[in-house]
């Protein structure tokens, strides 16, 4: 049931404030202590491996920024295809986390069997509880994103950052460690931000118009918004089939930026965090060659930054370290209204299953 959505798509977008509060109160006591399941202690932990596919692999991404600075502890992110294949080394200490939507995805499920043996603690953070991945795990992370029928992944994606970040405070509390400021107070803003970043519709809606037209397109992004950019660039071509490609911003120069002209859009998003001049700064260097850019940021990037630039998304400003979660809203707006503009099929996009089951 499509709830009066025109698509499941824009229904699991728009399902995403509570999606998401509804992740952290399964997750959060009334004094805001992180409760997790018996079996996951990180006193114990000495250093993560974080394995997925697509947009869940996108998640990983980021966590890395999250459990690296708030927690201290470093992190290995793969793609399950090649981790599988790649017999690589596991040191003592290590939480193996699989990251899944359907908990079926058939590499994600080998990359665990052979993390059997190997890492101290195997944990499944999954959407379908019941999953084989959930299955074969020590410790279970259900998401509690409700059931995510479109292809794309939108939904799971935002509850899949709200619980890796999660556990990254719990990581830096176990080691004694102080948490990024308003933290983690500020994680009780989360759906009311999501909520008003959803209004942000109208205006996507009339970029993408203009984008439809795009045989290519980059997205931009610095720290944890660099994963955002590949999943802005990923949801586009799954969507609306036109090519699409994220890029590290400060990796412009060493390459793409020879791809610049005017017939390629760019979407830059830069919140006014403490990366933001040097993403401005690479914006500057693409709209010098004729580059045709959309930022998204904040009021106060905007003020800032909005000279020269096609189009302004505006979001809510809202504290750095959930930057990426908010961030990957516009990003799904933008595949979404895209391939309205296109006539795509939104919900069940050409060559693609919802879950993987096979290599
Ligand atoms: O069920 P999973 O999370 O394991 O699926 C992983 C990918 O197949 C999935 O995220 C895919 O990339 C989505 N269609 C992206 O929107």
């Amino acid at each position: 049931d499509k709830d009066g959505h025109k698509h499941f798509m824009a229904k699991e977008i728009a399902e995403q404030p509570v999606a998401v509060d509804t992740a952290l109160k399964a997750y959060l006591d009334e004094n805001d202590a992180i409760t997790l399941p018996d079996g996951l202690d990180f006193t114990q932990i000495e250093r993560l491996s974080l394995v997925a596919c697509g947009t869940a692999y996108y998640a990983c991404m980021v966590a890395k920024y999250w459990f690296e600075t708030i927690a201290r502890l470093p992190v290995e992110v793969d793609v399950a295809s090649e981790f599988r294949y790649r017999e690589p080394p596991v040191s003592p200490g290590t939480l193996a986390l699989f990251v899944s939507q359907s908990g079926e995805t058939a590499d994600t499920l080998a990359a665990l069997l052979y993390m059997r043996d190997k890492a101290d603690v195997i944990a499944g953070l999954v959407n379908v509880p019941e999953s084989s991945i959930a299955r074969e795990s020590d410790v279970v992370l259900p998401i509690h994103a409700g059931p995510e029928i479109s292809v794309a992944s939108t939904k799971a994606f935002t509850c899949q950052l709200t619980v890796l970040l999660l556990l990254a405070i719990k990581a830096a509390k176990a080691k004694g460690l102080p948490l990024p400021e308003g933290m983690p107070d500020d994680l009780h803003a989360l759906p009311g931000l999501i909520h008003q970043s959803l209004a942000s519709e109208a205006q996507i809606a009339a970029a993408c118009r203009d984008l439809a037209n795009a045989r290519d397109i980059i997205f931009l992004g610095r720290g944890a918004l660099y994963p955002l950019a590949l999943e802005g660039a990923l949801k586009l071509k799954e969507l609306s089939y036109i090519h699409a490609e994220g890029y590290a911003s400060g990796e412009l120069k060493h390459g793409p930026i020879a791809l610049i002209d005017e017939s390629v859009p760019v979407i830059v998003m830069a919140p006014k965090d403490a990366l933001f001049e040097k993403t401005i700064s690479n914006m500057q260097e693409v709209m010098a060659r004729g580059g045709r850019v959309v930022l998204i940021t904040d009021a106060d990037g905007a003020r800032e930054a909005a000279d020269g630039t096609a189009d302004v998304i505006t979001l809510p400003k809202v504290p750095d370290t959930l930057a990426p979660i908010l961030y990957a809203i516009p990003a799904q707006q933008i595949a979404y209204f895209t391939a309205i503009a296109k006539g795509t099929d939104v919900d069940q996009p050409r060559n693609l299953a919802k879950s993987v089951t096979v290599e």
